[in-house]
């Protein structure tokens, strides 16, 4: 039997630098709030944290914009307080994962400047995609792709001589510049990058993009735009997903490996994976690649009995059943939230929030590795009702739409007491979070949940206390058990039972007596809508 490895049924935290605690009181989060926040994570029991982008950054897209790699924005602190931040967690027995953003940099990157001062055909601009336009004045993109936050891929630059030029590829907004990955420049580049943090003692990386990188080396025109325009979904098959990009993972793999061999600590490398099956996202997990992929089917699957089953047994089959491990997530940074994005307008806000708590403990007894979104373990729910001025998202800036925005997962988070900020920012008396928080975040505060045994932070605490108990519960398979329609149940190994009912009319349990734990108020014999429970071994 194989070693286990840490990572295979990790439950990782995902920190949102700019909204988990402000240390300075200027209404942003920042690094010595996540090192003041620590002891908050240590008791709820995770594994490890992930840390969104706090490299500099002019933040046109909170840090997914990167103008240097190896530095910490002042706005989050600075390296020292970085070092001292790893020290603290490592002191807990909490990994450090960063997210890495290899796809495009800031349109201030010193890369790019010096590219965009550069003459075309220049080594300068060989490290990006830079084109000439189509049409007799170039005038045109130099293809039809479209840019996954809105409008064309392609922006035009002016040259030197103060007339317009070629156009450069951005697959998001034009602040951020594609990286040419067919240059070898810039995979040095990021492997130096990547030694630079692992020599400072992260546990890992968290990929941003992982299936781009490489574009068709021809960059032809796609042969459906308009598909590739409606979705946000990885479609363009020119565009992402290309075999190469495999070789640069196996790269990255071989550089942890290196690490682990120095000094026995496995570092752990999750790609943030958007293809269009299991299949293809196996492809992500194998060996020697990373060592994990967010599996996002799972997250935009309905609440549908039927449609989680799918996901999973699909998950179990293409990607466990090659011999990885999957990786679970109902939430992040980029989603409306499970509490939202599970409610019916027409029942009220409680029904979205029981389907919540009871997707959040389906997720938890499955087999792989999971991740929280933070304020996911407080039930928090999107906020739908932020004024457009105060929109950061530049999704909103490029599309003119709300429809896709993401500043309502991203409030910042609740701690204590009644008003805003509720102990968000240490700072005077007046000092304002970067996005206003509504009054009904005093229900969610931190400190209301702990006192609370009921509260969706206690669930989610028991559900990792139980998890490691069972030890390796991420580890092995499920075994379908025959339920009515509109409920789950699956059994793992000899250990435990879990059950969803996805209706909203009570069934009666599948497995008799009193579980262990579940998501809301359960008699014996009985599974209430819109709950799930766990049957342990001698419960
Ligand atoms: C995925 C990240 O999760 C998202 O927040 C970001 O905007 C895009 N990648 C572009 O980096």
């Amino acid at each position: 039997m194989n070693r286990h490895h840490w990572w295979r049924d990790a439950v990782i935290y995902q920190v949102y630098v700019r909204s988990f605690l402000d240390s300075t009181g200027d209404g942003i989060g920042d690094l010595a709030g996540v090192r003041a926040g620590l002891p908050y994570l240590r008791k709820l029991g995770v594994d490890g944290i992930w840390l969104s982008p706090f490299y500099p950054s002019p933040q046109h897209d909170h840090g997914y914009d990167v103008a240097d790699y190896r530095d910490v924005d002042p706005v989050y602190g600075d390296l020292d307080e970085f070092d001292r931040l790893v020290a603290s967690a490592h002191r807990l027995g909490i990994r450090v994962l960063l997210d890495i953003v290899p796809n495009h940099c800031s349109s201030e990157h010193p890369w790019f400047r010096e590219a965009l001062a550069a003459a075309p055909g220049s080594p300068e601009r060989a490290r990006f995609h830079f084109a000439d336009g189509r049409g007799p004045d170039g005038s045109e993109p130099p293809n039809n792709w479209h840019a996954m936050f809105g409008g064309p891929a392609w922006t035009r630059v002016t040259e030197a001589d103060g007339r317009p030029g070629q156009w450069y590829l951005h697959m998001f907004t034009p602040e951020q510049p594609d990286w040419n990955w067919r240059n070898p420049e810039v995979a040095d580049e990021f492997d130096q990058v990547l030694r630079f943090w692992l020599d400072r003692g992260v546990d890992g990386f968290r990929i941003d993009v992982a299936a781009g990188l490489f574009k068709h080396p021809e960059l032809p025109d796609s042969p459906d735009p308009e598909a590739d325009a409606r979705t946000r979904d990885s479609v363009n098959p020119l565009a992402w997903n290309q075999p190469e990009v495999h070789d640069v993972w196996r790269h990255w793999r071989a550089v942890c490996e290196e690490y682990t061999a120095r000094d026995g600590r496995e570092r752990l490398l999750v790609g943030e994976v958007s293809v269009p099956s299991a299949r293809e996202h196996a492809k992500y997990v194998r060996p020697d690649e990373l060592h994990q992929a967010f599996f996002f089917d799972l997250l935009g699957a309905p609440w549908d009995a039927d449609a989680f089953r799918k996901v999973i047994s699909e998950a179990m089959q293409d990607i466990a059943g090659t011999g990885s491990t999957v990786t679970w997530v109902l939430n992040n940074h980029d989603q409306v939230r499970t509490v939202t994005r599970y409610g019916e307008p027409a029942e009220g806000s409680g029904l979205g929030a029981a389907r919540a708590r009871a997707a959040a403990l389906l997720m938890l007894a499955l087999p792989g590795a999971a991740y929280i979104y933070q304020g996911e373990e407080l039930g928090l729910p999107e906020v739908v009702d932020l004024p457009d001025d105060v929109l950061t998202d530049p999704i909103f800036r490029r599309t003119g739409s709300r429809a896709r925005i993401r500043d309502g997962c991203r409030v910042p988070l609740p701690w204590s007491g009644q008003a805003s900020p509720f102990g968000f920012t240490s700072g005077a008396e007046g000092a304002k979070p970067w996005l206003p928080q509504p009054e009904y975040f005093a229900e969610y505060a931190t400190h209301r949940a702990l006192a609370d045994t009921r509260s969706s932070w206690h669930l989610y605490r028991d559900g990792l206390q139980l998890r490691s108990a069972l030890h390796q519960l991420g580890e092995g398979t499920l075994r379908w058990l025959d339920t009515q329609p509109g409920v789950l149940a699956f059994a793992r190994g000899d250990d435990l039972v879990c059950a969803v009912n996805f209706g909203t009319a009570p069934v009666p349990a599948p497995v008799p007596g009193t579980p262990l734990l579940s998501s809301g108020p359960c008699r014996p014999g009985e599974l209430p809508g819109s709950t799930a429970a766990w049957w342990i071994d001698g419960s």
